[in-house]
C-alpha cells in the first residue's frame, strides 16, 4: 500500500484569547499603528484551531460564536498558514477548521489567535521545526497581538503591541468574561480615542511599576488597584451601555472591571473561583449581557492538543 491511500492526519492547536492588564496608548505613528505599552495576560478562553493537507485553500468555521467569521481567503488563520507556506517555499495546501470559543471582534484578539493556532499546526504538520521567535516574527506581519498568542503566559507588548518581554507573575487570576451583543471594530475605536485626546498632551506609554509588583504578588486585590484600559473611554463612547455593565460586575462583587482591548467585551477580576462562579451567575441572571464566560489566566500560548474537540 502506498501513502496515497493513507487519509491525511490533522493537527489541532488550541490558543488562548488575552485580556489586557493595561494598554497605555501612545501617539499616532506615520505607519498609522499607534506605539502602545501592553501588559496581557493569556485566558483559558480557546479556539482550536485544526489544520489537515487538502487540494484547495479553505476554511470552516463552527461553534456558537462562528458568526461574523469569514470563511474565505481574508480569513487570518488562511492567510497566516499561507505566509508560513510563503516563508519555507511549501507548495500544498491546508484546509482549516476553527471551533470559536473566543468572542469575535470582543477585543479578546480572537482574529490573531486563530492566525496564531495556524502557524503553530502548520509548523508541525509540515515538520518544519520552526522556533516560537520565527513563528512570532511571521505572525507579527499578520496582526500585532499574533507574536503574544504564540508565547501566552504574561507578558508585557510595546512597539504596536507585538514586541513582547516576559513578565513575572505569580499565581492564577480568575476572570469573568460579559460578551456583548455584536462586535467593535479595533480601528475605530483607536480612531475615537485620537478624537477624545485631540487636546491632550499624550506621553510615551512604558508599564507602571504598580501593577508589576501586583503581578509579582499574586495578589487580585492589588492587581484589580491597578487594572488600566486607554482604550475603555473609547469603547464606552461608542457603546454607553457598557458603563451600566461594568457597574452592574462591581454590585455583584467583581474586585475591578474593564473593557478588554477595544471591547466591547467587558472583563471582570474575581476574588477566586468560588466569587467567579457567583458573580457569572449573576451576570447572567440580570439579562444585561449577551452571556458570560469565565476563565483562568495565565494559560499557555498555541500549542498541539491530540485531536479535534467536538
Ligand atoms: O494589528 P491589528 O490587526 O490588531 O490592528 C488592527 C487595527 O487596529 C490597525 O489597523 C490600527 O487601526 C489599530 N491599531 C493601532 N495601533 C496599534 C494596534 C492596532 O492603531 N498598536
Amino acid at each position: 500500500m502506498t501513502s496515497a491511500h493513507l487519509a491525511p492526519v490533522p493537527v489541532t492547536v488550541r490558543v488562548p484569547g488575552k485580556v489586557n492588564l493595561e494598554l497605555l496608548v501612545g501617539g499616532l505613528r506615520p505607519d498609522g499603528f499607534h506605539s502602545l505599552s501592553t501588559v496581557f495576560q493569556a485566558v483559558s478562553l480557546h479556539d482550536d484551531v485544526t489544520v489537515v493537507e487538502a487540494d484547495d485553500w479553505g476554511c470552516t468555521v463552527t461553534g456558537p460564536l462562528a458568526v461574523g467569521v469569514p470563511e474565505s481567503g481574508d480569513n487570518l488563520a488562511v492567510r497566516a498558514a499561507r505566509a508560513l507556506a510563503r516563508v519555507t517555499e511549501i507548495d500544498t495546501a491546508v484546509h482549516i477548521t476553527i471551533r470559536k470559543g473566543i468572542p469575535v471582534a470582543g477585543g479578546m484578539a480572537g482574529g490573531s489567535a486563530d492566525a496564531a493556532a495556524a502557524l503553530v499546526a502548520c509548523d508541525r504538520l509540515w515538520e518544519l521545526g520552526m522556533a516560537r521567535e520565527e513563528l512570532e516574527e511571521i505572525g507579527a506581519d499578520l496582526g500585532s497581538d499574533v507574536p503574544f498568542l504564540v508565547a501566552g503566559g504574561t507578558a508585557i507588548g510595546s512597539g504596536r503591541g507585538e514586541r513582547l518581554a516576559p513578565v513575572l507573575a505569580r499565581g492564577t487570576f480568575h476572570w469573568v468574561f460579559a460578551l456583548a451583543e455584536g462586535g467593535l471594530s479595533t480601528p475605530t475605536v483607536f480612531a475615537e480615542i485620537d478624537r477624545l485626546r485631540a487636546d491632550r498632551d499624550i506621553p510615551e506609554p512604558s508599564p507602571t511599576p504598580e501593577l508589576m509588583g501586583a503581578l509579582r504578588s499574586g495578589d487580585p486585590t492589588q492587581l484589580a488597584l491597578h487594572l488600566r484600559n486607554d482604550l475603555q473611554e473609547a469603547a464606552i463612547a461608542l457603546r454607553p451601555g457598557l458603563q451600566e455593565v461594568i457597574d452592574d460586575g462591581l454590585e455583584f462583587g467583581a474586585l475591578a472591571g474593564i473593557v478588554s482591548g477595544s471591547g466591547p467585551t467587558v472583563a471582570f477580576l474575581a476574588r477566586d473561583h468560588e466569587t467567579a462562579l457567583d458573580l457569572a451567575v449573576a451576570l447572567t441572571a440580570s439579562g444585561a449581557v449577551r452571556d458570560v464566560r469565565r476563565a483562568h489566566g495565565p494559560v499557555h500560548g498555541a500549542h498541539v492538543i491530540p485531536g479535534p474537540v467536538d
